[in-house]
């Protein structure tokens, strides 16, 4: 199941530029481009004369050229030039998706044009914030959108998946970990505190602890599929309001936007709020991310497999799964109240 009547992360603002680019997004394909004035646009990419990707286009002073017979589309989708005709039939128009940009990101909603409510974006101002100097990356995963929610929310996986990365090897650390769940208006938060543990791997990459730790993580989920982490560490015993260095703090923002009923696009951006003028502490800490995400997708994909193949009808629930089973909760809430009669 794909919610349709929501904003997705189509694409990070840097990757789209008069260059069309095309992406599938809640099983439409879409062309993402900007115009010569700047302002980014979504068509379908398919042309309304032949079929052809617009994508395969070119972006002109008022719109997008289609490449194949030169007929051009401007940003609303109307068809505004057929070479050597006049006439322009009321049947020339592509279909134009509202698109929306904030906080360095494109936001697509593929649904009901007339529910899309632009204040159900998510806030976002840590990206272009100089305190959290942040690279953004994509990660195609092959594996429903909802999947990267579930991961991100069971705790329990950081020990076994993560035991090299950001997890550090004692399930036991994760497993005792101080912890509150709450619903709020648009998800929920879920935060978590291990006290006295020694550091993960990914944290001593970045800063030099003495001895053990006090770690936190703090995840709001926002349906239908957006995720921001914040997690850090000060030596144990510190308050966390007040420690100077050695302290290690991290964002994290992410979001999977459905491509098929079972791929997605997975973006995060990872921002680094402990040596915020060392571009080398930003590039350490992605390197470190990146590396438990590619720990995440093996696992995710493989669990996409069976489950496509077997069937969910099995599958059983730990305590471990509150956070995720009240996102699920959520999400059909948010479709409840965004998709009436579906
Ligand atoms: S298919 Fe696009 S102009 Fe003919
Ligand atoms: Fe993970």
């Amino acid at each position: 199941m794909i919610v349709k009547n929501a904003w997705y992360l189509a694409a990070w603002s840097s990757e789209v530029s008069s260059k069309p680019l095309a992406r599938r997004i809640c099983n439409e394909p879409v062309v993402l481009f900007r115009g010569l004035d700047g302002k980014a646009s979504a068509l379908i990419d398919s042309c309304a004369h032949r079929g052809a990707p617009l994508s395969l286009g070119t972006v002109v002073a008022d719109g997008i050229r289609c490449n194949y017979h030169g007929v051009v589309f401007n940003c609303q989708g109307s068809c505004v030039q057929i070479p050597n005709q006049s006439l322009i039939p009321a049947q020339a128009r592509v279909k134009a998706f509202p698109l929306i940009e904030k906080d360095q990101m494109l936001w697509i909603w593929i649904g009901d044009a007339a529910a899309a409510d632009a204040s159900l974006i998510v806030d976002y101002p840590f990206h272009g914030d100089p305190r959290w100097p942040c690279r953004q990356t994509l990660a195609p995963v092959a594996a429903h959108y909802l999947l990267i929610a579930d991961n991100l929310l069971d705790a329990t996986h950081l020990a076994y998946v993560h035991g090299n990365t950001v997890g550090g090897a004692n399930p036991a650390v994760h497993m005792n970990a101080e912890s509150s769940l709450q619903p709020t208006p648009q998800g929920l938060r879920y935060e978590r505190l291990m006290r006295d543990a020694p550091p993960p791997p990914a944290y001593s990459a970045c800063v030099s602890f003495p001895g053990h730790i006090d770690r936190w993580q703090e995840f709001d989920f926002i349906a239908p599929a957006t995720v921001l982490q914040y997690s850090g560490g000060i030596p144990a015993g510190a308050d966390r309001h007040t420690a100077q260095a050695p302290r290690f703090d991290m964002r994290i923002f992410h979001s999977a936007t459905p491509a098929t009923d079972n791929s997605c696009y997975y973006f995060y951006s990872v921002a680094n709020g402990h040596h915020t003028d060392d571009p080398q502490a930003t590039q350490i800490i992605c390197e470190q991310v990146d590396a438990a995400i590619v720990e995440d997708k093996l696992f995710i994909e493989a669990q996409q497999q069976r489950v496509e193949e077997l069937g969910e009808e099995r599958l059983f629930a730990t305590a471990a799964d509150a956070a995720r089973l009240m996102a699920r909760r959520a999400v059909a809430k948010y479709n409840r109240a965004h998709s009436p009669g579906e």
